[in-house]
């Protein structure tokens, strides 16, 4: 007997470009196509610098200016009913900024380090959320991304109170295995987790918080 099918949350990714009458039909296909949720990217409004694809003509290698606002933001959230998510918060401002406008979730991420060099990590963003405006980790729930690579990666950054880890390029080079390839990564990212967690005398995922993990910037050089 086949088991059931997981319920599956959908939160396709967009990028817009401020054209209200545009990005409306786009948000209405997403819709339309069943999703759960929109994931705004954020951070690219300036496309990126990469030179190599520039210098082979290939994906990315056009600028094309986008005037995202906080404006624009709200308006889009008359457009549609479905949580708007708001992925590329690379700051404490950025993130305050969200949950005054009332953000349901942030995605702390640079990029993967594919947009704009000397983007601070989601560690070290998340490490001046800590700092400098703890109150965030209750006012929104917030995700992170970006060299995630390995189960104890996890680990930090549930340390440091995300609810949820993206991971882009361990999937991709995995798929050129195809879904077997990917049911691995799985498999070997939720066993290091239960081996590090173990270790760590964790009883359950839940129980983790920033005292796990010792912050001290330069701690081994003293
Ligand atoms: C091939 C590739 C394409 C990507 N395309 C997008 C995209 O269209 N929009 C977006 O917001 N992020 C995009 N990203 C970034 C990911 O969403 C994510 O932020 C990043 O990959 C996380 O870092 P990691 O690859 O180190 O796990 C892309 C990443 C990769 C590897």
């Amino acid at each position: 007997m086949s088991r059931p099918a997981a319920k599956v949350t959908r939160f396709p990714q967009l990028y817009l470009n401020a054209n209200i009458t545009e990005d409306t039909e786009t948000i209405r296909r997403i819709e339309n196509a069943g999703a759960d949720a929109l994931v705004l990217t954020i951070d690219s409004s300036a496309g990126s610098n990469r030179q190599r694809a520039v210098r082979f003509g290939v994906g990315s290698a056009n600028t094309q200016l986008t005037r995202l606002t906080w404006d624009y933001y709200d308006q889009l959230k008359d457009v549609t009913s479905l949580p708007i998510v708001l992925k590329g918060v690379t700051g404490v401002e950025t993130a305050k900024k969200a949950v005054e406008h009332g953000a349901p979730a942030i995605v702390i991420s640079n990029h993967g380090g594919r947009n704009l060099d000397g983007s601070p990590s989601a560690l070290e963003i998340l490490l001046e959320i800590h700092r400098e405006a703890p109150e965030l980790l209750d006012q929104v729930e917030i995700w992170a991304d970006g060299g995630v690579r390995y189960g104890g990666d996890i680990l930090k950054l549930l340390a440091l109170g995300v609810r949820a880890v993206g991971i882009g390029w361990p999937y991709m080079f995995a798929n050129v295995y195809g879904t077997e390839g990917v049911e691995r990564v799985t498999e070997m990212l939720k066993r290091e987790l239960l081996v590090d967690a173990g270790n760590l005398g964790l009883e359950s995922l839940k129980e983790i918080d920033s005292t796990y993990v010792n912050w001290t910037p330069n701690y081994w050089l003293g």
